[in-house]
């Protein structure tokens, strides 16, 4: 039986990215990834757009409502895509558990969860009360080549001490939060910090409001050291992670277009020496279909008999990665609403000590940005 599904924002990730790709090769969008996905069916779109509700129905065949009520009136989804602009994430999902009968068995809402921390809590609280698993599409975490690089570092095939630098760019929260969030499914949750420069303000289309900080951070992870370095966007757009670790060094490149591992071995020449294998080993990865990736992880997380990845999803209290998780114990790669939260904590507390290093900079020194 196939899983019902409903996408609420028919925009760039809803459906938008793909849609003059090859559907061969590009999986980018969450329409294209449910109407392809044999799991699922995909039943229609809600946009307050007509133009993309129109470009919906023609590309997809399917019915798209100008609002949700409307759509829930006709359709009962047993997955709901929430892909509106973050300020209504949290309303999108209200309305979903109010008006759907019966209510949905997920929902994948699209990141942040929320711009606000109260929301946010929110939106865990109520899908746990309803029994529903909440999940969010940091989709990084559904890549291939990045749950390789988890087992080989759950398994110390990728050895401790680890320490790290993450460049991101175009905002801390908007991009930065998928490196983010990345780490803490590697690394596990964030221990403590120290804010080097709270950064330049970064104005992101939809949170004009509330511009945010592009701070260069230290983050201790419960196995390893981050420096957050802010790149210029401006320059070009640039989402890398370099770890070292005790055994060689993992470059994470192009947001993860490109894996490479190189290993730690005598060098040829003066063998009383260690240095890094001059012949990378190519990590595989599939983020040409990222959104895919999510659809298979989601429909195995939904099918769990067990039903371990919804109970993980739906522990408002456990927002971290499990401390003993071993090879065969690791929790699920895609990113439950918990984990969703955990990040979204994390990156606060260094937001507010950032605006308050900020006041102080503006009090006694220019910022060197
Ligand atoms: N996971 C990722 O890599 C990724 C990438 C891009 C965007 N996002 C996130 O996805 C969300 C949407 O971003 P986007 O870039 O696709 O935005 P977008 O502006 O391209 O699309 C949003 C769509 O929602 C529609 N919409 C707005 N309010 C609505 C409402 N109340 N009811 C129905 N439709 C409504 C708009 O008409 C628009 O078509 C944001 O939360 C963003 O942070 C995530």
């Amino acid at each position: 039986m196939t899983l019902k599904t409903v996408i609420v924002g028919l925009g760039r990730i809803g459906m938008g990215y793909d849609l003059a790709l090859d559907p061969a090769r590009h999986v980018l969008s969450h329409a294209r990834a449910f109407s392809l996905h044999p799991r699922f069916s995909l039943q229609a779109g809600v946009d307050s757009s007509a133009v993309r509700r129109d470009t919906f129905s023609l590309h997809y065949g399917c019915p798209a409502y100008a609002d949700l009520g409307a759509a829930l009136a006709v359709h009962h989804p047993e997955l709901v895509v929430i892909a509106v602009p973050t300020p209504q994430h949290c309303a999108c999902l209200q309305q979903i558990l109010a008006l759907s009968r019966p209510t949905p068995q997920a929902i994948l809402c699209e990141k942040p969860l929320a711009y606000d921390l109260h929301d946010a809590k929110k939106m865990l609280t109520l899908c746990a009360t309803k029994g529903v698993a909440l999940y969010v599409n940091y989709m990084r975490r559904s890549d291939a080549g990045v749950i390789e690089i988890e087992r080989r570092l759950s398994s110390a095939e990728i050895g401790g001490p680890l320490k790290g630098v993450c460049w991101y760019s175009k905002g801390f929260q908007h991009n930065g939060s998928h490196l983010f969030n990345l780490l803490q499914y590697w690394l596990g949750p964030m221990m403590e910090f120290g804010v080097i420069d709270p950064g330049r303000p970064w104005s992101t289309e939809q949170a004009e409001a509330a511009a945010e900080a592009e701070p260069d951070v230290r983050v201790s992870f419960r196995h390893g050291e981050i420096v957050f370095l802010a790149a210029r966007e401006e320059a070009f757009s640039h989402s890398t992670i370099e770890l070292l670790a005790s055994n060689g060094r993992l470059r994470y490149e192009q947001g993860g277009k490109l894996i490479e591992w190189q290993a730690a071995c005598r060098d040829r020449l003066l063998p009383a020496y260690t240095t890094l294998a001059v012949e990378p080993e190519i990590i595989p990865n599939g983020l040409e279909r990222y959104q895919w990736h999510v659809a298979e992880q989601l429909a195995s997380a939904l099918d769990d008999e067990a039903g371990n990845a919804s109970a993980y999803a739906a522990l408002s209290g456990q927002a971290e990665k499990a401390p003993e998780a071993g090879a065969g114990n690791r929790p699920p790669a895609l990113c439950s609403g918990a984990d969703a939260l955990a990040t979204l904590l994390s990156m606060h507390a260094i937001l507010e000590r950032c605006a308050a290093g900020a006041g102080r900079t503006a009090a006694g020194k220019e910022s060197r940005r």
